[in-house]
């Protein structure tokens, strides 16, 4: 996709971080967009920005994307607002720390249903939306470095974020195997500041459960501290706007932002074909 004026953004998780910026870039370069969040008060802004300050044209949709009917609903708004999708972007997701041993399965199914299932729900109804157009269509999941690498403190969002890697390389695939004009496109940042450490604030009521001592111990505390650390060191948020149009313009697959990284993914390679193991001190000095 070279040429953005006109063309439909869909994108989830809009009202804040990633979503935020990448709505308002799209806005610049003359997109029209569906802005979908949980955070309808924040969205609000982010439909305020894009409207009122850029001029583009949009809607917003207060959706929770855990939801498969929402998401339907959405796409249907959509739909019947601007007659056609040409870039996903599947972006709206969650970070949990805590250890395997420690995390509720609630906690598992809601980081599942958010990271991997909104992004299932999304391209089960688009692809098929994008194949009838007959035009050029981009699906960009963001999923993180931690979709390629392993760390410790926080198996449930490698879960999730090696899911929507591997679902993503799967789909582009399928989608060269039909012969489709859509290029699939998985964005793998490391740390960069955004909200993610603010995740409790968008706990949907079905995975709400107060009662659980869980969420006054000191592993959940702990979990809250780690995030907050991580997230509010990671890189600015600035050239996240550039680092994606650019992408989409070059037509890259992987989207990575922290080249320091690099060797990390390498390593993880080299490990599986060597026979090697994970070993905790391949992450000292770097978190
Ligand atoms: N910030 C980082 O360091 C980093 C690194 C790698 C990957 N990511 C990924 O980037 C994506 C965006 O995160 P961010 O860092 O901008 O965080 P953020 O918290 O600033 O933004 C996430 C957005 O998703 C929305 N959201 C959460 N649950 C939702 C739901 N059920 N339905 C609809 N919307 C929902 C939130 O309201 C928020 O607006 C996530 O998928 C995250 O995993 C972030």
């Amino acid at each position: 996709m070279k040429d953005f004026k006109n063309k439909v953004m869909f994108i989830t998780g809009a009202a804040h971080g990633f979503g935020q910026v990448i709505a308002e870039g799209g806005a610049k370069r003359g997109m029209r967009l569906a802005l979908v969040d949980i955070d309808g008060p924040a969205l609000e802004k982010t439909y305020k920005t894009i409207t009122d300050d850029l001029g583009a044209e949009a809607i917003m949709v207060t959706a929770d994307v855990t939801v498969e009917d929402n998401v339907d609903n959405a796409i249907q708004q959509t739909m019947d607002k601007f007659g056609q999708i040409d870039l996903l972007i599947n972006n709206a997701g969650i970070a949990l720390p805590g250890r395997i041993w420690e995390l509720p399965s609630r906690d598992w199914e809601w980081i599942m249903h958010i990271n991997l299932m909104s992004q299932v729900y999304a391209m089960q109804r688009v692809i098929p939306i994008m194949l009838k157009q007959k035009t050029h269509g981009d699906i960009l999941n963001v999923a993180s470095i931690a979709g390629l690498v392993d760390t410790p403190g926080m198996p449930s969002y490698h879960a999730s974020k090696f899911a929507s890697v591997g679902m993503t390389e799967a789909t582009a695939y399928d989608l060269q195997r039909i012969k489709a004009d859509i290029d699939m496109h998985v964005m793998c940042p490391g740390f960069v500041q955004t909200d993610l450490y603010h995740t409790e604030n968008h706990r949907p009521e079905q995975y709400s459960d107060p009662s659980d001592p869980y969420y006054q111990s000191e592993a959940y505390l702990k979990g809250q501290q780690f995030a907050k650390y991580v997230i509010t060191n990671g890189k600015p948020i600035d050239t996240i706007e550039e680092t994606v149009f650019k992408a989409l313009e070059d037509n890259r697959f992987y989207i990575l932002t922290h080249p320091e990284f690099n060797p990390l993914i390498s390593d993880r390679v080299n490990r599986i074909v060597n026979d090697g193991k994970p070993d905790v001190h391949i992450m000292d000095g770097i978190m």
